[in-house]
């Protein structure tokens, strides 16, 4: 059977290699480098008349489909309504939820269109997985075009309690629009929980349709190709030259989109705590966070921006000093085998998300450490991989004492305690990979047992 994926954000290599940043199309490549098939989607572009069909090109086992958008579709479904009022409801951010009818309608409508593209070149034995917020109504438009085949939905960001998601202009469109899918994935056994009670009780006088089948699957990283790549990272001359650059100083690494959900203001502070409450410490250690610029036409996104920058300028020349800047903050993206460099060389992984769906960033820290001098994982327990990274530190993000603590305890850790936690984390990374989680989903979406009898994480 073909696997036809479809999401916004579609990630076609070039030919440094650099994946797309995001956890989706990091994720998605691997999954179809894997197994073959076509990748539909938006091509990330903006024109004023777009083709109504895909523009098809093979790459080797992949076929990417793709279609431009318009500047209206642009504002209303992708910065408006998916960006604007989806993401923040989703992360639990109700006071930074912007809704408008014009953009919902935008949404509805792009959906529309991308599930008319798709229908003129599916088969009838496809089997369809479509991933993410962008896309929730694709399957129900796809269903009143008359395609039967079995769809899939991968929901990648958190799903809120309804106390939350029920306050979102267009929640029951969206529950109604969801019960079209054969079967809905999420990362956590929380967010499963809060889907399936949004079935339960109606959300703003609507009636609510019966629930589809629902699974928590927490996404895996190609874990043998980034321990790999880390392997060889050590020749690469711009981790050589980072690492130079730092001189005897222990490493301490955030890599994030800049988003308000990953929390690098609050990072940034409770790394100034920490060396506040350290005094010996500075002059001694180095925070590395690489934070890319994303979705920056957004309002808020341009606001966390300029937070990030005012917080880290305070806390720079408050306690750096001629040979020392506490801080290196860099805006750019980098290639696989650099960032695997770079978390080998970091005795600590800082991955601190207010809110997140999983955290791919937690697990590619994890593989790419040196099983014999391995560094520690402080993680975020609102960060979807908190689930299952228990030998992690947990911390609340929320509390910057805490966070800081949690630096310092990571930074005197014995070695043995060391390896005996990253061994565990590793083996779980091992055998749930990129791989088991393509596979127990599609066997999921193609089973009709029930989903209990199933494979599950635990
Ligand atoms: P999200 O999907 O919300 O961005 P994740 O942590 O799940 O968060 O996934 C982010 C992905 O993007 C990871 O695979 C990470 O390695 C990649 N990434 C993030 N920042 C960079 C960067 N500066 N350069 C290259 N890849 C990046
Ligand atoms: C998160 C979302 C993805 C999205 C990615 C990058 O991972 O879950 O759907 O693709 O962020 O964001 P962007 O808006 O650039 O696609």
């Amino acid at each position: 059977m073909r696997l036809v994926v479809v999401s916004n954000r579609v990630s076609a290599p070039n030919r440094e290699g650099k994946a797309g940043v995001g956890g989706l199309a990091v994720a998605l490549r691997a999954a179809l480098r894997e197994r073959g098939g076509v990748w539909f989607g938006w091509s990330g572009r903006v024109s004023e008349a777009p083709a109504e069909l895909p523009h098809i090109v093979q790459r080797g086992r992949v076929g990417y489909a793709v279609v431009d958008i318009t500047p209206l579709d642009r504002d209303e479904y992708y910065l408006g309504f998916a960006n604007r009022a989806l993401w923040p409801n989703m992360h639990y951010r109700l006071g930074l939820t912007q809704f408008s009818r014009a953009e919902f309608a935008g949404y509805m409508r792009v959906n529309r269109r991308f599930a008319a593209a798709l229908a003129a070149i599916i088969e009838p034995d496809d089997l369809i997985w479509v991933h993410d917020y962008h896309l929730i109504p694709f399957a129900a438009e796809l269903r009143r075009l008359g395609i039967q085949n079995r769809i899939g939905y991968f929901h990648h960001i958190p799903w809120p309690p309804i106390d939350v998601f029920g306050a979102l202009p267009g929640a029951g469109d969206l529950l109604t629009a969801l019960a079209a899918y054969d079967l809905v994935g999420v990362h956590t056994e929380r967010d499963a929980g809060n889907l399936a009670r949004s079935f339960a009780e109606p959300v703003g006088g609507m009636p609510v349709p019966a629930a589809p089948r629902i699974i928590a699957l927490p996404i895996g990283i190609d874990t043998a190709a980034f321990r790999a790549a880390a392997q060889h990272a050590d020749a690469n001359s711009v981790v050589q030259r980072m690492i130079s650059g730092l001189g005897d100083r222990p490493l301490v690494i955030g890599v994030d989109r800049l988003d308000y959900s990953k929390g690098i203001v609050e990072r940034l502070e409770a790394f100034e705590r920490f060396l506040v409450a350290n005094p010996d410490r500075r002059g001694n250690v180095t925070l590395l966070q690489i934070a890319p610029p994303s979705r920056s036409e957004v309002p808020e996104y341009e606001q966390v921006g300029r937070q990030t920058d005012e917080t880290l300028g305070r806390i720079n020349s408050s306690l750096g000093d001629t040979g020392w800047m506490p801080i290196r903050f860099v805006k750019r993206s980098y290639t696989r085998p650099v960032l695997a460099g770079l978390f080998r060389n970091a005795a600590v992984g800082l991955v601190t998300p207010m809110r997140d769906g999983m955290n791919l960033v937690a697990k590619e820290y994890v593989a790419a450490q040196r099983p014999d001098d391995p560094g520690v994982l402080v993680l975020s327990r609102f960060a979807g991989a908190a689930e299952q990274m228990r030998e992690a530190l947990i911390v609340n993000p929320f509390d910057k004492f805490e966070v800081a603590e949690a630096i310092g305890t990571a930074l005197a850790m014995p070695k043995d305690e060391r390896i005996a936690r990253w061994r565990v984390l590793y083996e779980g990374l091992c055998r749930h990979d990129i791989g088991w989680w393509t596979q127990s989903f599609l066997d999921a979406l193609t089973a009709s047992a029930p989903l209990a009898a199933l494979p599950r994480f635990s």
